[in-house]
């Protein structure tokens, strides 16, 4: 999705905003751009990478203060033209803008009747021209901005500057995130903490519906209806080394093979060994009301869903509550009927995800209880929430969801477990579970020992124009999130099914151009699944078998064996064989590993 980065200070801002905007290449951009202040403003922007950009902004591109942007094409096609920054008629306003401005075409059409002229496709102009216009009656660009934005209908994260006003950055949120940093002397904004962790630790998220004036010697902040608000500054804790490949080919390969520290760290400090309980302090629930809930209700996004999918099993099975995973794309949608005494949970990677967070807005506003399992501290999500598990994966910059999806699924078991023990769990079970999590970490390594295996595999299948992903119960939303992966990084079509589900259709596909690869846990439901495995081999089709020993060769042509856990948890490693194999597949057909096309790693908008 688009990212934004501002510079106000003693500085030439250029340098921060190229860097800035390298940082936030991950997120996904067709274009991008950069204006700066100087007598005047000054401004480049192309189609195409921000090492184009770079290349074309010359080296006298000095002004201290400016804003730059990568944009994801929503209104217009990606071109010079139509990437950001936009300029009001009279070149003396800048806007990069984020999110979608729904009444764009009645503003435009009201401004060309007044004679405005627009020189792009995009809704954001809409935005530097009633701006440009507005700046010149009240000479406040704090006033300007503010007047614009209550005539649009939208989200919007925003950036803007005024040539007339050379130490003054206005920037404003509304369902897209910005973030200050605060320095020395200095002051800088982002769309994401990924830009501004070089430079600062020290920052203030914007809530929605807020506005902020940012000058080198500091900031403030105001609420839509121009009333001041106070803000605590928050610490990050995520370093710029984090957003560096780390000697990787790919940021992918780098953050799958982290799992086993940042699984350690979302265990770390919650596992009690006396009462066989997780400590999850930021729950803000005590024992009682633990015990009030009569069902759980999940909701996330892609990924984030299948891994709530995992948790929805977890708590069935360790705490007996009812509970079920839903797209929160969907469950936003429906009107849902809310209970209160239902135990609502999101989860989100990013904390930005735009159909989650109105989710989650949506629940609150009919009074529900809404955890959050979120990886970014004080991100829109986690802000929103009741409470909830902060991940410490650390940050996550492959479009592709790894370490964060394992983490989750870690979270919930952590959950579950806090769950069953304040109910009827027994103190044996719950030391099991507890010592089921501990090993996690060291088995991890032993599966990423598997990536020569792996790897050979994933050559062997990539060219296959389609795969099937199998898994029964536990290991349904596993063969979701293999066939996810796949797809997502690869381009090659899979499919994902219940085991038990493939003689009711999909088995009419299964042949020798379909092979199989099915999630086959050493637990309760082995058999069955082997018989599965037969149906599909009686088929033609070609079978690669993820489980937890060799089949006999006439049920699978090949297999990869991992240690075996807790059934319970089994889930968890059992993703991470098939995320290697995904991203082997995407290497092996020369995919672009860590943007995969058409896709963003946060998705803000609607
Ligand atoms: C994961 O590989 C995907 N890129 C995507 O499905 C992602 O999990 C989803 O968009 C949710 O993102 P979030 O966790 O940041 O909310």
């Amino acid at each position: 999705m688009c990212g934004i980065v501002a510079y106000v200070g003693p500085k030439d801002a250029a340098p921060f905003l190229l860097e800035g905007l390298q940082r936030l290449e991950y997120r996904g951009y067709d274009s991008a751009g950069v204006v700066v202040s100087n007598k005047g403003l000054k401004m480049r922007k192309v189609k195409g990478r921000v090492a184009d950009l770079a290349a074309a902004v010359p080296a006298r591109f000095k002004g201290t203060l400016g804003i730059g942007h990568t944009r994801w094409a929503t209104h217009g096609a990606p071109s010079d033209v139509n990437a950001h920054p936009h300029l009001s008629t009279d070149e003396r306003i800048a806007v990069v803008h984020n999110g979608i401005i729904e009444n764009a075409d009645e503003l435009r059409a009201k401004l060309e009747a007044d004679g405005v002229v627009f020189v792009s496709e995009t809704d954001t102009e809409v935005l530097s021209h009633l701006i440009g216009r507005t700046v010149k009656e009240t000479d406040s660009l704090e006033e300007a901005v503010r007047m614009a934005l209550k005539r649009v209908v939208g989200t919007y994260g925003i950036a803007v500057i005024d040539a007339q006003r050379p130490g003054e950055v206005v920037v404003a949120r509304n369902g897209s995130p910005i973030v200050l940093g605060i320095g020395e002397k200095e002051m800088f904004a982002a769309s994401d903490v990924a830009a501004l962790v070089r430079y600062t630790r020290q920052v203030v998220h914007l809530e929605d519906g807020e506005l902020a004036v940012l000058k080198a010697d500091g900031f403030h902040t105001f609420a839509s209806d121009a009333r001041e608000t106070a803000k605590e500054p928050l610490t990050v804790d995520w370093e710029a080394g984090h957003y560096d490949t780390g000697g990787y080919e790919h940021y992918l390969l780098k953050e799958i093979s982290e799992q086993p520290d940042t699984v350690a760290r979302t265990l770390r400090g919650r596992l009690d060994d006396r009462f066989h309980i997780a400590h999850l302090g930021g729950l803000n629930m005590d024992a009682r009301e633990s015990r009030s809930f009569r069902r759980v209700k999940i909701i996330g996004c892609g990924s984030a869903y299948y891994s709530g999918q995992i948790g929805a099993q977890l708590i069935e099975e360790l705490a007996r509550i009812p509970a079920d995973a839903e797209p929160a794309s969907e469950f936003r949608y429906r009107s849902p009927v809310v209970e209160p005494d239902t135990l609502y949970v999101a989860i989100s990677q990013s904390g930005e995800t735009y159909d989650t967070l109105a989710a989650v807005q949506e629940l609150k506003r009919k009074g529900g209880r809404v955890l959050g399992i979120v990886n970014t501290v004080g991100s829109a999500i986690a802000r929103e929430c009741d409470g909830g598990v902060y991940l410490h994966a650390g940050p996550e910059v492959s479009v592709a969801s790894t370490k964060a999806f394992t983490s989750t699924a870690v979270a919930f078991a952590l959950l579950a477990l806090h769950l069953g023990r304040v109910r009827d769990l027994s103190p044996a079970d719950g030391r099991r579970i507890c010592e089921g999590l501990r090993r996690l970490p060291g088995q991890i390594k032993e599966i990423l020992a598997l990536e020569p295996q792996i790897k050979e595999l994933a050559r062997k299948y990539a060219h296959s124009p389609s795969m099937m992903f199998v898994g029964r119960v536990r290991g349904y939303p596993v063969a979701r999130e293999g066939a996810q992966k796949l797809k997502e990084i690869s381009y090659v079509h899979a499919e994902a099914y219940p085991a038990s589900e493939l003689k009711h259709g999909p088995l009419a596909l299964i042949g020798p151009e379909m092979p199989t690869v099915a999630i086959v846990p050493d637990d309760e439901l082995l058999d069955k699944n082997l018989t599965t495995l037969g149906e599909i081999r009686a088929r033609g089709g070609q079978v690669l078998m993820v489980g937890h020993r060799t089949a006999d060769p006439k049920l699978a042509d090949d297999c990869v064996v991992l240690p075996k856990n807790e059934v319970e948890l089994d889930p968890i490693l059992m993703s991470i064989p098939l995320q290697i194999f995904a991203y082997h597949a995407a290497v092996a057909l020369e995919r672009d590993v860590d943007k995969p096309r058409n896709l963003a790693k946060s998705v803000t908008v609607e």
